[in-house]
């Protein structure tokens, strides 16, 4: 019944979503201004709230991405910003044994112990170097706007990672980068009262490290959803 109805390319959307994965190692290879251009103009049909579409982004490469991850080493090795809190503290039980499982599989992927405060700090700070990627994008938004238009942001991103996903490229969505608001703030020289969402690393895989290959686990729909009426 569902097949009258199917977009003719159902089937290659589905095997986009379900292969994309968090990578955090890349080849050097560098990618064209174009294609990036190209991402970004499927991802800009991204559906928002009244079409208000709240995103801003900064895209950049070479020296441009040098001088900032430099910039954000710096602030991560000074330590002097206070923790970024992305999350409540304690998080409720079923998303904080989840969070322990993403600890599990990413730390140990890369053969660092849990106990080990300082190699941890070495693998957060691979966040400011964008993994490595050729490309680093900042995302911000007007910090006026409330949590309905970072609902519409989420929706954006993703709408980025997969349109990348289909051209073979990679992502990486970086929530680190908004401890250091005011490093990126000062450094792309954004308008008063603009606020980073996060960052993302992009550029093609490295198809050997073992930390993208982890498949982190997720919940079946039964575990999430409740239906009501069907029967
Ligand atoms: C909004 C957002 C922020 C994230 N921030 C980070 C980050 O700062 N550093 C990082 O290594 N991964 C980050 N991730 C990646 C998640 O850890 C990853 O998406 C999650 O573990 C699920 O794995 P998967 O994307 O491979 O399916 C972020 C993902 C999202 C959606």
């Amino acid at each position: 019944m569902i097949d009258r109805h199917a977009h003719p390319d159902a089937s290659v959307v589905d095997a986009i979503i379900r292969s994309r994965r968090a990578i955090r190692f890349f080849t050097k290879e560098a990618v064209a201004r174009r294609v990036i251009e190209d991402l970004l103009d499927v991802a800009r049909n991204a559906p928002s709230n009244s079409n208000t579409q709240p995103w801003r982004v900064h895209v950049l490469t070479g020296q441009r991405k040098t001088a900032l991850s430099d910039a954000l080493r710096q602030a991560h090795d000074d330590d002097a910003h206070p923790p970024l809190r992305h999350m409540p503290d304690p998080l409720p039980d079923a998303m904080r044994s989840r969070q322990e499982g993403f600890g599990m599989r990413y730390y140990g992927a890369l053969g660092v112990a849990k106990s080990d405060v300082r190699e941890r700090a070495n693998v957060t700070a691979r966040n400011f170097d964008f993994f490595g990627a050729p490309v680093g994008m900042i995302f911000s938004i007007d910090s006026t706007l409330t949590k309905y238009s970072w609902l519409d942001y989420g929706i954006f991103i993703q709408t980025v990672m997969l349109a990348a996903r289909a051209v073979g490229l990679a992502t990486c969505a970086q929530v680190s980068f908004a401890r250091f608001q005011n490093v990126i703030a000062d450094h792309l020289h954004f308008p008063p009262g603009h606020e980073v969402v996060c960052g993302m690393s992009l550029g093609f895989p490295d198809e050997e490290a073992p930390v993208n290959r982890i498949d982190m686990a997720r919940e079946p729909v039964r575990n999430f959803s409740t239906f009501l009426g069907f029967d």
